[in-house]
Protein backbone atom coordinates (compact mmCIF):
# COMPACT_ATOMS: atom_id res chain seq x y z
CA UNK A 1 0.00 0.00 0.00
CA UNK A 2 1.06 3.59 -0.85
CA UNK A 3 -0.08 4.92 2.26
CA UNK A 4 2.69 2.39 3.88
CA UNK A 5 5.65 3.31 1.48
CA UNK A 6 4.85 6.87 2.53
CA UNK A 7 4.84 5.99 6.61
CA UNK A 8 7.80 3.81 6.12
CA UNK A 9 9.69 7.50 5.05
CA UNK A 10 8.52 9.19 7.59
CA UNK A 11 9.54 7.20 10.30
CA UNK A 12 12.97 7.38 8.83
CA UNK A 13 13.45 3.43 7.73
CA UNK A 14 14.86 2.50 4.47
CA UNK A 15 13.38 1.60 0.90
CA UNK A 16 14.03 -1.09 -0.73
CA UNK A 17 14.13 -0.39 -4.88
CA UNK A 18 10.74 -2.33 -5.19
CA UNK A 19 9.29 0.11 -2.85
CA UNK A 20 10.79 3.32 -4.37
CA UNK A 21 9.52 1.90 -7.77
CA UNK A 22 6.23 0.77 -6.99
CA UNK A 23 5.30 4.69 -5.44
CA UNK A 24 7.77 7.04 -7.74
CA UNK A 25 6.38 4.35 -11.06
CA UNK A 26 2.92 4.31 -9.48
CA UNK A 27 2.77 8.94 -9.89
CA UNK A 28 4.23 8.25 -13.38
CA UNK A 29 1.36 6.15 -14.21
CA UNK A 30 -1.24 8.29 -12.37
CA UNK A 31 -2.02 5.95 -9.54
CA UNK A 32 -0.34 7.56 -6.65
CA UNK A 33 -1.63 11.02 -6.57
CA UNK A 34 -0.18 14.18 -6.04
CA UNK A 35 -1.04 14.80 -2.78
CA UNK A 36 0.23 11.23 -1.68
CA UNK A 37 3.35 12.15 -3.66
CA UNK A 38 4.02 15.26 -1.70
CA UNK A 39 3.07 13.94 1.63
CA UNK A 40 6.28 10.93 0.50
CA UNK A 41 8.27 14.05 -0.98
CA UNK A 42 8.05 16.10 2.31
CA UNK A 43 8.81 12.61 4.52
CA UNK A 44 12.05 12.59 2.07
CA UNK A 45 12.91 16.31 2.77
CA UNK A 46 13.35 15.69 6.47
CA UNK A 47 14.05 12.33 6.46
CA UNK A 48 16.69 12.10 3.82
CA UNK A 49 17.84 9.45 2.10
CA UNK A 50 20.36 6.53 2.35
CA UNK A 51 22.86 6.37 -0.72
CA UNK A 52 21.41 2.98 -1.61
CA UNK A 53 18.05 4.42 -1.95
CA UNK A 54 19.68 7.50 -4.35
CA UNK A 55 20.99 5.43 -6.23
CA UNK A 56 18.08 3.13 -6.70
CA UNK A 57 15.88 6.39 -7.52
CA UNK A 58 18.42 7.80 -10.02
CA UNK A 59 17.57 3.87 -11.93
CA UNK A 60 14.21 4.65 -11.33
CA UNK A 61 14.21 8.16 -12.84
CA UNK A 62 17.07 7.29 -16.06
CA UNK A 63 14.47 4.22 -16.99
CA UNK A 64 11.04 6.42 -17.30
CA UNK A 65 12.79 7.71 -20.53
CA UNK A 66 15.67 7.19 -23.21
CA UNK A 67 19.51 7.05 -22.55
CA UNK A 68 21.66 8.87 -25.19
CA UNK A 69 24.73 7.15 -27.06
CA UNK A 70 26.93 9.74 -27.91
CA UNK A 71 29.81 7.04 -28.54
CA UNK A 72 29.62 7.61 -31.95
CA UNK A 73 31.36 11.11 -31.78
CA UNK A 74 35.00 10.64 -31.31
CA UNK A 75 36.54 12.36 -28.13
CA UNK A 76 35.58 12.59 -24.40
CA UNK A 77 32.49 14.51 -23.85
CA UNK A 78 32.40 16.11 -20.68
CA UNK A 79 29.09 17.75 -19.47
CA UNK A 80 28.10 20.63 -16.84
CA UNK A 81 25.44 21.57 -15.22
CA UNK A 82 24.76 24.20 -12.99
CA UNK A 83 22.21 24.08 -9.56
CA UNK A 84 21.21 27.43 -11.03
CA UNK A 85 21.11 30.98 -10.10
CA UNK A 86 21.27 34.85 -10.67
CA UNK A 87 23.26 35.93 -13.76
CA UNK A 88 24.37 32.78 -14.32
CA UNK A 89 25.12 32.77 -18.53
CA UNK A 90 28.16 30.28 -17.87
CA UNK A 91 27.30 27.73 -20.92
CA UNK A 92 27.16 30.66 -23.09
CA UNK A 93 30.55 31.13 -22.20
CA UNK A 94 31.90 27.73 -21.23
CA UNK A 95 30.67 25.68 -24.02
CA UNK A 96 32.55 27.75 -27.06
CA UNK A 97 35.82 28.02 -24.92
CA UNK A 98 35.77 23.74 -24.30
CA UNK A 99 35.19 23.27 -27.81
CA UNK A 100 37.38 25.72 -29.18
CA UNK A 101 39.87 23.78 -27.95
CA UNK A 102 38.64 20.16 -29.49
CA UNK A 103 37.10 18.91 -26.78
CA UNK A 104 33.12 18.23 -27.60
CA UNK A 105 30.01 19.65 -26.35
CA UNK A 106 26.77 18.13 -26.17
CA UNK A 107 25.01 20.21 -24.06
CA UNK A 108 21.30 20.01 -23.49
CA UNK A 109 19.94 22.55 -21.40
CA UNK A 110 16.90 23.89 -19.59
CA UNK A 111 14.38 26.60 -19.87
CA UNK A 112 14.47 28.78 -16.60
CA UNK A 113 11.18 28.52 -13.69
CA UNK A 114 11.85 30.71 -11.18
CA UNK A 115 14.14 34.18 -11.22
CA UNK A 116 15.64 34.46 -14.34
CA UNK A 117 15.50 32.59 -17.71
CA UNK A 118 17.64 29.22 -18.11
CA UNK A 119 20.61 28.59 -20.95
CA UNK A 120 17.68 27.92 -23.33
CA UNK A 121 15.51 30.85 -22.89
CA UNK A 122 18.56 32.76 -23.63
CA UNK A 123 19.85 31.19 -26.26
CA UNK A 124 16.41 32.13 -28.02
CA UNK A 125 16.47 35.76 -27.44
CA UNK A 126 18.73 35.64 -30.34
CA UNK A 127 16.57 36.08 -33.34
CA UNK A 128 16.59 32.95 -35.21
CA UNK A 129 18.28 30.87 -32.81
CA UNK A 130 16.89 27.06 -32.75
CA UNK A 131 17.35 25.13 -30.04
CA UNK A 132 15.11 22.07 -30.97
CA UNK A 133 17.66 19.78 -32.53
CA UNK A 134 16.84 16.32 -33.08
CA UNK A 135 19.40 13.52 -31.48
CA UNK A 136 20.88 13.04 -35.24
CA UNK A 137 21.30 16.90 -36.29
CA UNK A 138 22.67 17.04 -32.85
CA UNK A 139 25.48 14.55 -33.54
CA UNK A 140 25.93 16.04 -37.05
CA UNK A 141 26.95 19.20 -35.57
CA UNK A 142 29.21 18.31 -32.53
CA UNK A 143 31.08 16.61 -35.44
CA UNK A 144 31.46 19.15 -37.84
CA UNK A 145 31.52 21.89 -35.41
CA UNK A 146 32.28 20.74 -31.77
CA UNK A 147 29.67 22.10 -30.20
CA UNK A 148 25.59 21.70 -30.00
CA UNK A 149 23.40 23.56 -27.22
CA UNK A 150 19.41 22.21 -27.28
CA UNK A 151 16.77 21.94 -25.14
CA UNK A 152 16.03 19.03 -23.33
CA UNK A 153 14.69 16.32 -24.95
CA UNK A 154 10.98 15.50 -23.83
CA UNK A 155 11.91 11.88 -22.97
CA UNK A 156 15.03 12.57 -20.72
CA UNK A 157 14.51 11.15 -17.73
CA UNK A 158 10.63 12.10 -17.98
CA UNK A 159 9.96 11.10 -14.29
CA UNK A 160 12.49 13.65 -12.97
CA UNK A 161 10.52 16.46 -15.15
CA UNK A 162 7.04 15.52 -13.11
CA UNK A 163 8.90 15.01 -10.15
CA UNK A 164 10.43 18.84 -10.13
CA UNK A 165 7.00 20.80 -11.24
CA UNK A 166 5.70 18.79 -7.87
CA UNK A 167 8.50 19.82 -6.16
CA UNK A 168 8.60 23.14 -7.19
CA UNK A 169 5.39 23.97 -5.63
CA UNK A 170 5.50 21.69 -2.84
CA UNK A 171 8.43 23.32 -0.92
CA UNK A 172 10.73 20.60 -1.49
CA UNK A 173 13.59 21.38 -3.76
CA UNK A 174 15.68 21.52 -1.91
CA UNK A 175 16.66 18.31 -0.13
CA UNK A 176 20.20 17.20 -1.10
CA UNK A 177 19.16 13.43 -2.22
CA UNK A 178 16.39 14.32 -4.54
CA UNK A 179 18.68 17.64 -5.87
CA UNK A 180 21.81 14.58 -6.97
CA UNK A 181 18.92 12.40 -8.10
CA UNK A 182 17.34 14.76 -10.29
CA UNK A 183 20.76 16.31 -12.11
CA UNK A 184 22.38 12.86 -12.24
CA UNK A 185 20.07 11.37 -13.67
CA UNK A 186 19.84 13.66 -16.48
CA UNK A 187 23.32 14.04 -16.82
CA UNK A 188 24.02 10.11 -16.81
CA UNK A 189 20.85 9.34 -19.52
CA UNK A 190 21.95 12.22 -21.76
CA UNK A 191 25.27 10.37 -22.52
CA UNK A 192 28.33 12.36 -20.73
CA UNK A 193 31.67 10.36 -20.39
CA UNK A 194 32.50 12.82 -17.69
CA UNK A 195 30.55 15.36 -15.23
CA UNK A 196 30.77 19.05 -13.80
CA UNK A 197 28.83 19.99 -11.79
CA UNK A 198 28.83 24.12 -10.21
CA UNK A 199 26.85 23.47 -7.29
CA UNK A 200 25.90 27.19 -6.59
CA UNK A 201 25.48 28.20 -2.56
CA UNK A 202 24.24 31.34 -1.12
CA UNK A 203 20.82 33.23 -0.64
CA UNK A 204 19.90 33.66 -4.30
CA UNK A 205 20.38 29.47 -4.66
CA UNK A 206 18.85 26.58 -4.00
CA UNK A 207 20.87 25.43 -1.27
CA UNK A 208 21.90 28.22 1.47
CA UNK A 209 24.29 26.17 4.13
CA UNK A 210 27.91 25.51 2.84
CA UNK A 211 27.16 22.38 4.78
CA UNK A 212 24.44 20.72 2.32
CA UNK A 213 26.85 22.35 -0.64
CA UNK A 214 29.57 19.87 0.40
CA UNK A 215 26.75 17.11 1.11
CA UNK A 216 25.53 17.63 -2.24
CA UNK A 217 29.36 17.26 -3.55
CA UNK A 218 30.17 14.06 -1.93
CA UNK A 219 27.15 12.47 -3.10
CA UNK A 220 27.84 13.49 -6.77
CA UNK A 221 30.71 11.91 -6.86
CA UNK A 222 30.03 8.68 -4.91
CA UNK A 223 26.86 8.51 -7.55
CA UNK A 224 29.34 9.18 -10.88
CA UNK A 225 31.93 6.05 -9.11
CA UNK A 226 28.30 4.19 -8.95
CA UNK A 227 28.05 4.95 -12.35
CA UNK A 228 31.71 4.86 -13.75
CA UNK A 229 31.59 8.15 -14.51
CA UNK A 230 34.54 10.64 -13.09
CA UNK A 231 32.01 13.33 -11.57
CA UNK A 232 33.96 16.65 -10.13
CA UNK A 233 32.18 19.50 -8.51
CA UNK A 234 32.81 23.41 -7.84
CA UNK A 235 31.10 25.26 -5.11
CA UNK A 236 30.88 28.47 -6.05
CA UNK A 237 29.06 31.67 -4.04
CA UNK A 238 25.53 32.71 -4.90
CA UNK A 239 25.07 35.61 -2.39
CA UNK A 240 25.47 37.81 -5.09
CA UNK A 241 25.06 38.14 -8.89
CA UNK A 242 27.10 36.38 -11.46
CA UNK A 243 28.69 39.33 -13.80
CA UNK A 244 27.06 42.25 -14.15
CA UNK A 245 23.82 41.53 -16.52
CA UNK A 246 20.38 39.66 -15.38
CA UNK A 247 17.91 39.09 -17.90
CA UNK A 248 17.98 36.93 -20.68
CA UNK A 249 19.29 39.25 -24.26
CA UNK A 250 21.35 41.09 -21.52
CA UNK A 251 23.06 38.05 -20.67
CA UNK A 252 23.98 37.09 -24.03
CA UNK A 253 25.43 40.45 -24.74
CA UNK A 254 27.36 39.58 -21.61
CA UNK A 255 28.56 36.68 -22.52
CA UNK A 256 30.04 37.95 -25.77
CA UNK A 257 31.63 40.62 -23.69
CA UNK A 258 33.55 38.31 -22.28
CA UNK A 259 34.26 36.13 -25.23
CA UNK A 260 35.66 39.27 -26.63
CA UNK A 261 38.13 40.06 -23.75
CA UNK A 262 36.21 43.74 -22.97
CA UNK A 263 35.55 41.92 -19.78
CA UNK A 264 37.95 40.26 -17.59
CA UNK A 265 37.79 40.93 -13.65
CA UNK A 266 34.37 40.00 -13.03
CA UNK A 267 33.01 36.99 -10.70
CA UNK A 268 31.42 36.12 -14.06
CA UNK A 269 35.14 35.53 -15.84
CA UNK A 270 36.95 33.76 -13.05
CA UNK A 271 33.79 31.17 -12.72
CA UNK A 272 33.95 30.57 -15.98
CA UNK A 273 37.68 29.93 -16.35
CA UNK A 274 37.18 27.74 -12.99
CA UNK A 275 34.29 25.87 -14.25
CA UNK A 276 35.85 25.73 -17.78
CA UNK A 277 39.35 24.92 -16.74
CA UNK A 278 37.80 21.77 -15.26
CA UNK A 279 36.32 20.62 -18.55
CA UNK A 280 39.27 21.04 -20.58
CA UNK A 281 41.35 19.26 -17.63
CA UNK A 282 38.77 16.05 -17.48
CA UNK A 283 38.60 16.05 -21.32
CA UNK A 284 42.53 15.90 -22.20
CA UNK A 285 43.41 14.35 -19.29
CA UNK A 286 46.00 17.01 -18.20
CA UNK A 287 46.50 18.97 -15.03
CA UNK A 288 44.00 21.87 -14.16
CA UNK A 289 46.76 24.75 -14.41
CA UNK A 290 47.34 23.66 -17.74
CA UNK A 291 44.23 23.29 -18.77
CA UNK A 292 43.76 27.30 -17.38
CA UNK A 293 46.93 27.94 -19.61
CA UNK A 294 44.84 26.53 -23.14
CA UNK A 295 41.39 28.49 -21.31
CA UNK A 296 42.92 31.90 -20.86
CA UNK A 297 44.69 31.08 -24.44
CA UNK A 298 41.39 30.52 -25.84
CA UNK A 299 39.74 33.50 -25.03
CA UNK A 300 42.49 35.89 -25.72
CA UNK A 301 43.24 34.92 -28.99
CA UNK A 302 39.28 35.20 -29.94
CA UNK A 303 39.34 31.38 -31.28
CA UNK A 304 36.60 30.81 -28.47
CA UNK A 305 34.62 33.69 -29.45
CA UNK A 306 34.79 32.60 -33.11
CA UNK A 307 33.29 29.02 -31.85
CA UNK A 308 30.73 30.89 -30.54
CA UNK A 309 30.11 32.86 -33.95
CA UNK A 310 30.24 29.40 -35.82
CA UNK A 311 27.68 27.71 -33.35
CA UNK A 312 25.27 30.52 -33.93
CA UNK A 313 25.44 30.29 -37.45
CA UNK A 314 25.27 26.78 -37.50
CA UNK A 315 21.69 27.06 -35.25
CA UNK A 316 20.49 29.67 -37.12
CA UNK A 317 20.86 32.69 -35.21
CA UNK A 318 21.59 36.27 -35.94
CA UNK A 319 23.58 38.14 -33.69
CA UNK A 320 23.94 40.97 -36.03
CA UNK A 321 20.97 43.38 -33.86
CA UNK A 322 21.19 42.03 -30.27
CA UNK A 323 19.65 46.00 -29.29
CA UNK A 324 17.13 46.59 -26.49
CA UNK A 325 14.23 48.16 -27.43
CA UNK A 326 12.83 48.72 -23.61
CA UNK A 327 12.06 52.14 -21.14
CA UNK A 328 15.58 52.23 -18.59
CA UNK A 329 15.11 53.81 -15.29
CA UNK A 330 17.86 54.01 -13.06
CA UNK A 331 19.05 53.06 -9.53
CA UNK A 332 21.51 55.46 -8.20
CA UNK A 333 23.13 55.40 -4.79
CA UNK A 334 21.90 57.30 -1.64
CA UNK A 335 25.32 57.41 0.22
CA UNK A 336 28.81 57.48 -0.57
CA UNK A 337 30.88 54.48 0.71
CA UNK A 338 31.71 50.89 -0.75
CA UNK A 339 29.10 48.68 -2.35
CA UNK A 340 29.77 45.79 0.21
CA UNK A 341 27.16 43.23 -0.84
CA UNK A 342 24.43 43.20 -3.49
CA UNK A 343 21.48 41.08 -3.02
CA UNK A 344 21.37 38.49 -5.55
CA UNK A 345 17.95 37.02 -4.30
CA UNK A 346 16.07 40.51 -3.93
CA UNK A 347 17.85 40.78 -7.67
CA UNK A 348 16.49 38.08 -8.96
CA UNK A 349 13.05 38.65 -7.52
CA UNK A 350 12.72 42.34 -9.38
CA UNK A 351 13.91 40.42 -12.83
CA UNK A 352 11.21 38.12 -12.60
CA UNK A 353 8.86 41.13 -11.90
CA UNK A 354 10.57 42.40 -14.86
CA UNK A 355 9.24 39.74 -16.71
CA UNK A 356 12.83 37.79 -17.24
CA UNK A 357 11.71 34.97 -15.51
CA UNK A 358 8.53 32.75 -15.41
CA UNK A 359 6.24 32.00 -12.55
CA UNK A 360 4.61 29.19 -13.88
CA UNK A 361 5.62 27.12 -17.14
CA UNK A 362 2.67 28.89 -19.02
CA UNK A 363 4.43 32.29 -18.68
CA UNK A 364 5.96 33.86 -21.34
CA UNK A 365 9.56 35.74 -21.65
CA UNK A 366 10.17 39.09 -22.32
CA UNK A 367 13.60 38.56 -23.48
CA UNK A 368 14.94 42.56 -23.67
CA UNK A 369 13.96 43.36 -19.50
CA UNK A 370 16.24 42.62 -17.14
CA UNK A 371 18.81 44.79 -15.19
CA UNK A 372 22.56 45.83 -15.55
CA UNK A 373 24.55 46.63 -12.97
CA UNK A 374 27.42 49.07 -13.46
CA UNK A 375 28.98 48.79 -9.93
CA UNK A 376 29.68 45.35 -8.11
CA UNK A 377 30.82 44.47 -4.76
CA UNK A 378 34.06 46.22 -3.59
CA UNK A 379 33.59 49.32 -5.61
CA UNK A 380 33.37 53.22 -4.00
CA UNK A 381 30.53 54.84 -4.30
CA UNK A 382 29.24 58.53 -3.90
CA UNK A 383 25.51 59.69 -3.59
CA UNK A 384 24.18 59.47 -6.99
CA UNK A 385 26.26 56.98 -8.67
CA UNK A 386 24.39 55.14 -10.84
CA UNK A 387 24.16 51.41 -9.30
CA UNK A 388 22.19 49.63 -12.24
CA UNK A 389 20.14 50.05 -14.83
CA UNK A 390 16.97 48.77 -15.25
CA UNK A 391 15.20 47.92 -18.71
CA UNK A 392 11.37 47.73 -18.31
CA UNK A 393 8.13 47.20 -20.30
CA UNK A 394 6.21 47.68 -17.44
CA UNK A 395 6.98 50.50 -14.72
CA UNK A 396 7.71 48.54 -11.32
CA UNK A 397 7.80 50.30 -8.08
CA UNK A 398 12.04 50.25 -7.58
CA UNK A 399 11.54 52.00 -4.57
CA UNK A 400 11.11 48.29 -2.60
CA UNK A 401 14.19 46.93 -4.34
CA UNK A 402 16.39 49.84 -3.01
CA UNK A 403 18.33 47.92 -0.38
CA UNK A 404 19.45 45.60 -3.11
CA UNK A 405 23.09 47.39 -2.80
CA UNK A 406 24.33 47.42 0.66
CA UNK A 407 26.65 50.39 1.02
CA UNK A 408 29.30 50.58 4.01
N1 LIG B 1 18.69 21.23 -10.90
C1 LIG B 1 18.02 20.11 -11.28
O1 LIG B 1 18.05 19.73 -12.44
N2 LIG B 1 17.31 19.45 -10.36
C2 LIG B 1 17.24 19.82 -9.07
O2 LIG B 1 16.60 19.17 -8.29
C3 LIG B 1 17.95 20.99 -8.70
C4 LIG B 1 18.67 21.66 -9.64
Amino acid sequence: MIVDIINKKRLGQELSYQELNTIFGGYMAGKVKDYQMSSFLMAVCIQGMTDEETFSLIKIFIESGEILDFSMIPGIKVDKHSTGGIGDKTTLIIAPIVASLGIPVVKMSGRGLGYTGGTIDKLESIPGFQIDLSDSEMIEQVKKIGVAITGQTANLAPMDKLIYALRDVTATVSSVPLIASSIMSKKIAAGADKILIDIKVGNGALLQKMEDAKRLSELVVKIGKYYNREVRTVISDMNIPLGYAIGNRLEVLEAIDVLQGKEKESNLVSLCFDLASEMVSMGKGISKEDARKLVEESVSSLQAYHKFLQLVEEQGGDISDLSIHREKEQILASKDGVIASIDALALGKLSMMLGAGRESKEDSIDYEVGVVLKNHVGSFVTKGTVLAEVYYNKRVDLQSFENIFLIK
